[in-house]
Protein backbone atom coordinates (compact mmCIF):
# COMPACT_ATOMS: atom_id res chain seq x y z
CA UNK A 1 0.00 0.00 0.00
CA UNK A 2 1.01 3.62 -1.05
CA UNK A 3 2.13 5.75 1.71
CA UNK A 4 1.50 9.52 1.08
CA UNK A 5 2.76 12.15 3.58
CA UNK A 6 0.07 15.22 3.80
CA UNK A 7 2.88 18.67 5.29
CA UNK A 8 1.00 21.84 5.68
CA UNK A 9 3.04 24.66 6.63
CA UNK A 10 2.55 28.01 8.54
CA UNK A 11 -0.74 29.45 9.42
CA UNK A 12 -2.49 26.56 7.52
CA UNK A 13 -3.81 25.67 11.03
CA UNK A 14 -6.00 28.43 10.83
CA UNK A 15 -7.58 27.50 7.89
CA UNK A 16 -11.89 28.23 8.17
CA UNK A 17 -10.87 31.64 10.09
CA UNK A 18 -7.79 33.00 8.00
CA UNK A 19 -8.74 35.67 5.37
CA UNK A 20 -11.47 33.01 4.53
CA UNK A 21 -12.07 35.42 1.19
CA UNK A 22 -8.80 33.78 -0.22
CA UNK A 23 -8.95 30.75 1.34
CA UNK A 24 -12.52 29.31 1.55
CA UNK A 25 -14.24 28.62 4.77
CA UNK A 26 -13.05 24.66 5.39
CA UNK A 27 -10.87 23.96 8.65
CA UNK A 28 -7.54 22.20 7.86
CA UNK A 29 -9.22 19.51 9.72
CA UNK A 30 -11.98 19.35 7.09
CA UNK A 31 -9.60 19.36 4.28
CA UNK A 32 -7.93 16.45 6.04
CA UNK A 33 -11.00 14.82 6.65
CA UNK A 34 -11.67 14.81 2.71
CA UNK A 35 -8.45 13.74 1.90
CA UNK A 36 -8.77 10.89 4.48
CA UNK A 37 -12.02 9.48 2.52
CA UNK A 38 -9.87 9.70 -0.75
CA UNK A 39 -7.18 7.29 0.50
CA UNK A 40 -9.71 4.92 1.86
CA UNK A 41 -11.92 4.95 -1.55
CA UNK A 42 -8.15 4.94 -3.69
CA UNK A 43 -6.14 2.16 -1.12
CA UNK A 44 -3.73 4.07 0.16
CA UNK A 45 -2.12 5.05 3.49
CA UNK A 46 -2.37 8.60 4.51
CA UNK A 47 -0.60 10.57 7.18
CA UNK A 48 -1.06 14.66 8.26
CA UNK A 49 1.31 17.26 10.20
CA UNK A 50 1.63 20.74 10.58
CA UNK A 51 3.78 23.14 11.77
CA UNK A 52 4.41 26.56 11.71
CA UNK A 53 7.66 26.25 12.14
CA UNK A 54 10.62 25.77 9.13
CA UNK A 55 12.79 23.37 10.62
CA UNK A 56 10.28 20.99 11.96
CA UNK A 57 8.77 20.80 8.69
CA UNK A 58 12.25 20.11 7.35
CA UNK A 59 12.47 16.98 10.21
CA UNK A 60 9.45 16.14 9.26
CA UNK A 61 10.56 15.63 5.34
CA UNK A 62 13.41 13.85 6.40
CA UNK A 63 11.80 11.40 8.16
CA UNK A 64 9.45 10.48 5.74
CA UNK A 65 12.75 9.25 3.77
CA UNK A 66 12.23 5.24 3.63
CA UNK A 67 8.87 6.03 4.72
CA UNK A 68 6.46 7.68 2.02
CA UNK A 69 6.01 7.43 -1.48
CA UNK A 70 4.67 10.50 -2.04
CA UNK A 71 4.51 13.85 -0.08
CA UNK A 72 1.47 16.75 -0.95
CA UNK A 73 2.82 19.77 0.69
CA UNK A 74 1.31 23.29 0.75
CA UNK A 75 4.22 25.20 2.25
CA UNK A 76 2.30 28.41 2.57
CA UNK A 77 4.85 31.72 2.93
CA UNK A 78 7.93 29.27 2.69
CA UNK A 79 6.87 28.58 -0.53
CA UNK A 80 8.20 31.82 -1.87
CA UNK A 81 11.81 32.00 0.06
CA UNK A 82 12.69 28.77 1.90
CA UNK A 83 15.54 27.45 0.17
CA UNK A 84 15.75 25.30 3.12
CA UNK A 85 12.86 23.71 2.59
CA UNK A 86 13.64 23.13 -1.11
CA UNK A 87 16.82 21.69 -0.58
CA UNK A 88 14.91 19.18 1.93
CA UNK A 89 12.72 18.11 -0.50
CA UNK A 90 15.46 17.91 -3.30
CA UNK A 91 17.55 16.15 -0.42
CA UNK A 92 14.84 13.20 0.52
CA UNK A 93 13.77 12.72 -3.23
CA UNK A 94 10.36 11.58 -2.66
CA UNK A 95 8.38 13.02 -5.52
CA UNK A 96 6.57 16.07 -4.25
CA UNK A 97 3.30 17.74 -4.96
CA UNK A 98 3.21 21.53 -4.23
CA UNK A 99 -0.46 22.42 -3.53
CA UNK A 100 -2.04 25.87 -2.64
CA UNK A 101 -5.42 26.87 -1.87
CA UNK A 102 -5.16 30.50 -4.09
CA UNK A 103 -3.48 31.25 -7.03
CA UNK A 104 -0.20 32.46 -5.80
CA UNK A 105 0.41 33.67 -9.88
CA UNK A 106 -2.64 35.91 -9.31
CA UNK A 107 -2.04 37.58 -6.20
CA UNK A 108 0.75 40.09 -4.59
CA UNK A 109 4.06 39.74 -6.59
CA UNK A 110 6.13 38.17 -4.00
CA UNK A 111 3.64 35.07 -4.37
CA UNK A 112 4.70 34.77 -8.00
CA UNK A 113 7.62 33.09 -7.14
CA UNK A 114 7.77 29.78 -5.74
CA UNK A 115 11.24 28.51 -4.84
CA UNK A 116 9.66 24.67 -4.20
CA UNK A 117 8.21 24.54 -7.70
CA UNK A 118 11.87 23.21 -9.59
CA UNK A 119 12.19 20.33 -7.30
CA UNK A 120 8.32 19.37 -7.06
CA UNK A 121 6.81 17.15 -9.36
CA UNK A 122 4.03 19.74 -9.68
CA UNK A 123 2.45 22.27 -8.52
CA UNK A 124 -1.56 22.72 -8.06
CA UNK A 125 -2.81 26.01 -7.59
CA UNK A 126 -6.15 28.44 -7.31
CA UNK A 127 -8.64 25.50 -6.49
CA UNK A 128 -9.43 26.39 -3.00
CA UNK A 129 -9.84 22.80 -0.77
CA UNK A 130 -10.30 21.13 -4.07
CA UNK A 131 -6.62 22.04 -4.82
CA UNK A 132 -5.42 18.99 -1.93
CA UNK A 133 -7.67 16.27 -3.21
CA UNK A 134 -6.09 16.87 -6.88
CA UNK A 135 -3.37 17.37 -6.09
CA UNK A 136 -3.16 13.95 -4.26
CA UNK A 137 -5.10 12.45 -7.76
CA UNK A 138 -1.94 14.25 -9.38
CA UNK A 139 0.48 12.72 -6.81
CA UNK A 140 -1.07 9.18 -7.16
CA UNK A 141 -0.67 9.57 -10.93
CA UNK A 142 2.51 10.23 -11.19
CA UNK A 143 3.54 7.36 -8.72
CA UNK A 144 1.57 4.84 -10.86
CA UNK A 145 2.74 6.13 -14.09
CA UNK A 146 6.31 6.39 -12.51
CA UNK A 147 7.14 9.66 -14.39
CA UNK A 148 8.50 10.19 -10.90
C1 LIG B 1 -0.84 29.54 0.27
C2 LIG B 1 -0.32 30.75 -0.53
C3 LIG B 1 0.85 31.41 0.17
O1 LIG B 1 1.27 32.56 -0.57
C4 LIG B 1 0.44 31.87 1.56
O2 LIG B 1 1.55 32.44 2.22
C5 LIG B 1 -0.18 30.79 2.35
C6 LIG B 1 -1.16 29.92 1.70
C7 LIG B 1 -2.10 28.93 -0.36
O3 LIG B 1 -2.44 27.81 -0.01
O4 LIG B 1 -2.77 29.58 -1.17
O5 LIG B 1 0.04 30.67 3.54
O6 LIG B 1 0.17 28.53 0.27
Amino acid sequence: MKSIWVINGPNLNLLGFREPGIYGSLSLQAIEDRLRKQAEVTGIAITFYQSNHEGAIIDRIHEAIGQADGILLNPGALTHYSYALRDAISSARIPTVEVHLSNIHAREAFRHTSVIAPVAVGQIAGFGAASYTLGLSALLHALENQEV
